[in-house]
């Protein structure tokens, strides 16, 4: 049987041996035992942390090795072999100092050389391309319009999407149950029944209440356009989506005339579909504006024949028009509500649904494509 001392030799940890022989012979041995313990320790260690418990083990000025042999060793050693030992000593503690001193210069090697592979940088490589954005469709055609309109020297009014009854209605001449109401089909908020209709809330079913908060606000001459969202309560298919957007148009001055209204607008319609469409005013109803009407331009698919390729043209429905915006002249009721004088100046206003512009000038089938966020759509409009 292998006694167990020996077989764990290897796994013994190193001990300073008491020394009973001081012979030379003696010495080689436990020198050469102490200087190989070292020398596998320290090729042991793998990080700075342990390279510091490594070198107390060893150097700690109580109970280090080198303090311990400086006890078991010189101390004990006989008068007439202290000189040899004291030599042999002093070899022992600079070879286990050039050991421990080589152990962390390894180790700060091996740090700067993991970092160095960590950082390493090549700066020959190709850089991160990150795919450039683009603007979506609804909001392009939106800037776009309002620079039209800019460029005609409106100005950029705004509004909130929660509106009182009093400024979605009220205020544009639908007074309170009249039946003009339903064709806004109104998304109200819930639980306010104790508030006059007036201030109840409601989800603005079109951009028009900013004529008011902005009739409000200035005194004539009054050039605005206004971009926004609104609601209304529709189920969603190819042609509606109950969130859409609108541009609002309104200018009163004095002497203001339909004939103002239709040159503006035809020439709206230009600047955005091309020069070679034209207008159409049909007569048409808003509570807000007297006469009301709504604006066709000629189709922009068939260039207003009504058919193509041979056939009925399917965009307008073989009629070669396509309906795209209320207007009129603003109602002299609605003066009243914004202490403007009636007598006194004139003016119209218009409204225009941006989907329904975007649809047209892109060739888009389905509205919903503008909302339900597809990359693959988005990036056409890049
Ligand atoms: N606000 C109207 C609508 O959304 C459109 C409109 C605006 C009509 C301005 C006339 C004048 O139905």
């Amino acid at each position: 049987m292998v006694p167990i001392s020996s077989r764990m030799k290897t796994k013994v940890p190193y001990t300073v041996p008491k020394l009973k022989d001081f012979s030379p012979a003696a010495l080689d041995e436990a020198v050469r035992t102490l200087l190989a313990a070292v020398v596998r320790e320290a090729g042991a260690v793998t990080s700075e942390s342990e390279w510091k418990v490594f070198r107390d083990r060893w150097m700690a000025r109580t109970n280090g090795f080198l303090s311990q042999v400086n006890t078991l060793w010189l101390k004990a050693a006989p008068k007439d072999a202290k000189r040899d030992v004291g030599q042999r000593v002093n070899e022992v503690k600079k070879r286990v100092d050039e050991t421990i001193a080589a152990a962390l210069e390894r180790m700060q090697g091996m740090t700067s050389t993991s970092r160095l592979n960590a950082e390493h940088l090549d700066v020959t490589l190709p850089g991160i391309k990150r795919p450039l954005g683009a603007e979506h469709p609804v909001i392009k055609t939106m800037n776009e319009m309002v620079g039209v309109f800019r460029n005609l020297g409106y100005s950029v009014e705004e509004g909130p999407e929660i509106e009182t009854d009093y400024y979605n209605f009220e205020a544009l001449n639908f007074p309170p149950n009249h039946p003009a109401r339903d064709t806004q089909d109104t998304l109200f908020i819930a639980h306010q029944e104790s508030k006059p209709l007036r201030e109840r809330l409601l989800l603005r079913t079109h951009t028009s209440p900013v004529q008011i908060r902005t009739m409000e606000k200035m005194k004539p001459p009054v050039r605005v356009v206004c971009p926004g969202k609104v609601h209304r309560n529709d189920a969603l298919d190819a042609t509606h989506s109950p969130i859409f957007h609108q541009i609002e148009g309104l200018a009163v001055d004095t002497n203001i005339t339909f004939c103002d209204l239709k040159g503006t607008l035809d020439h709206a319609m230009k600047a955005m579909f091309g020069s070679s469409v034209r207008t159409r005013f049909y007569p048409s109803f808003f509570p807000f504006t007297e006469p009301s009407a709504d604006v066709q331009i000629s189709c922009i698919f068939c260039g207003g024949r009504g058919y193509r390729d041979g056939g009925p043209c399917r965009n307008c429905k073989a009629s070669g028009w396509i309906e795209l915006l209320g207007c009129g002249m603003v109602d002299p009721n609605v003066y009243g509500f914004v202490d403007y004088d009636a007598k006194r100046v004139s003016g119209f206003a218009f409204g225009m649904g941006v989907e329904r512009i975007a649809i047209l000038k892109y060739g888009v089938d389905d509205i919903q494509l503008f909302f339900n966020g597809d990359v693959r759509f988005l990036q056409q409009f890049g």
